[in-house]
């Protein structure tokens, strides 16, 4: 059993928020998954235990139960619900009658300052604690001020004598009960009603966050800083991941040892290219355009020439390897595409053989092998060596 305790919070959220102009009443328009009043009660479990109660707009009494007993936590057995008035005056009155007979202090909090960070209850807990018969949270004026009569300017406020009033505003209960029974005309708060009842009320430090969201401006501004990233990744998390693509080219010339490696087949009798490997540009292309795709760096990565152990391997531990890295990554292929630019070797005769070796390679992913030349132009229509483009599609595995 948690002990009565000695504090209540009145939480007023009977306006019906005109100015907001949403479809519900401003307490209960949401801000992400939750409702302004959500918001402002979290504020409120989240401050020293108090008893809660909530005044709800006439009619919406079930759903402000709800959403407090959502939030209570273990503090289920402190919660209240009053029904509003057609003033927040009115309606903090209903929110006094609710208040059981033990409680010492009284905090009023206006539901539209869901953000209010819950030190801020405590140090208007403090503050009567150490003495004052109230106490509001206040912000330092920062605009300059001045005193106008229609488009004349009168004179200028010394802003250093001014503050913004925030709530939670916290009074001796006494206090409260004295001034409201007293109370003649409407009060624009609490703060203004209890001084005119004869008490002094003690400023304590206010919060930024505790703005009250009056306008569609302030509701977007409360929506920004309700943990925008978690939204957004929520967001993202339910997008499919999309196939992507790569590019991957290559250049070999000729001039090697041995015999020509080219589309992971060894061409007897043709001249040999020059590499770090076998200058198999084919098998190249399709390995920078594989891990372009996947975003994974590049050739040079995985088999630069501080690589010894691929110093003179063949296109099938290049790709083999290429294929596992991807798998680890969470990739499948999709198909490539490669065209080989070049005068020899003709392609025409052994394409289909090129392909099942590359595929082989890439566990069995769809290749196409395509061969060009350049009609005598550039160094590849000169014989020089030869070029490779291989596009690569792959999907989340
Ligand atoms: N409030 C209330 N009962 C009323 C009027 C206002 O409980 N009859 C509450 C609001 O729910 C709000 C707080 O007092 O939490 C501050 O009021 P305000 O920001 O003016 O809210 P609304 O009156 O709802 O908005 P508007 O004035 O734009 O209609
Ligand atoms: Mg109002």
């Amino acid at each position: 059993m948690i002990p009565v305790p000695r504090v209540a919070v009145i939480v007023v959220a009977a306006g019906s928020g005109t100015r907001l102009g949403g479809r519900a009443p401003k307490a209960f328009v949401g801000l992400d998954e939750h409702t302004i009043l959500r918001h402002a009660l979290r504020g409120v479990f989240a401050a020293p235990p108090a008893q809660v109660v909530v005044v709800a707009p006439e009619g919406r009494e079930g759903d402000a139960l709800t959403e407090v007993l959502e939030t209570a936590g273990d503090r289920r057995d402190l919660v209240a619900i009053a029904t509003g008035g057609s003033t927040r005056q009115e309606s903090v009155r209903a929110g006094l009658r609710a208040v059981w007979p033990d409680v010492e202090i009284v905090l009023v909090h206006d539901a539209a300052r869901a953000l209010t960070p819950p030190a801020v209850f405590s140090r208007v807990i403090a503050a009567i604690d150490g003495g004052a018969a109230g106490a509001v949270p206040v912000l330092p004026v920062i605009d300059t001020i001045k005193r106008v009569d229609g488009p004349a300017i009168l004179a200028a406020v010394d802003r250093a004598e001014l503050a913004a009033a925030q709530t939670p505003q916290g009074f001796r209960r006494d206090v409260l009960d004295d001034s409201y029974a007293v109370a003649q005309e409407d009060f624009t708060d609490d703060a203004a009603l209890v001084a005119a009842a004869g008490h002094s009320v003690a400023a304590v430090e206010g919060d930024a966050l505790g703005f009250k969201i009056t306008t569609p401006a302030d509701l977007e501004r409360a929506r920004g800083l309700v943990s925008p990233l978690p939204a957004v990744q929520a967001t993202l998390a339910h997008v499919p991941p999309l196939p992507r693509v790569g590019l991957g080219t290559d250049v070999h010339g000729f001039g090697g040892e041995g015999s020509l490696w080219l589309a992971g087949l060894e061409w007897p009798g043709e001249p040999a290219l020059s590499g770090h490997s076998d200058g198999d540009a084919v098998a190249h292309a399709i390995v920078d355009a594989l891990l372009a795709a996947a975003g994974l760096g590049d050739i040079g990565t995985h088999f630069g020439t501080d690589h010894p152990e691929y110093s003179g391997a063949h296109a099938e531990v290049f790709l083999a390897r290429t294929h596992a890295i991807l798998g680890e990554a969470g990739w499948r292929i999709g198909n490539v595409s490669v065209q080989v630019q070049a005068n020899r070797p003709r392609f025409a005769a052994r394409r289909a053989e090129a392909e099942a070796a590359l595929s082989a390679a890439l566990g069995g992913a769809s290749i196409s092998v395509s061969a060009t030349t350049t009609d005598g132009l550039g160094f590849t229509g000169a014989g020089e060596g030869v070029a490779a483009f291989a596009v690569a599609l792959i999907v989340p595995a």
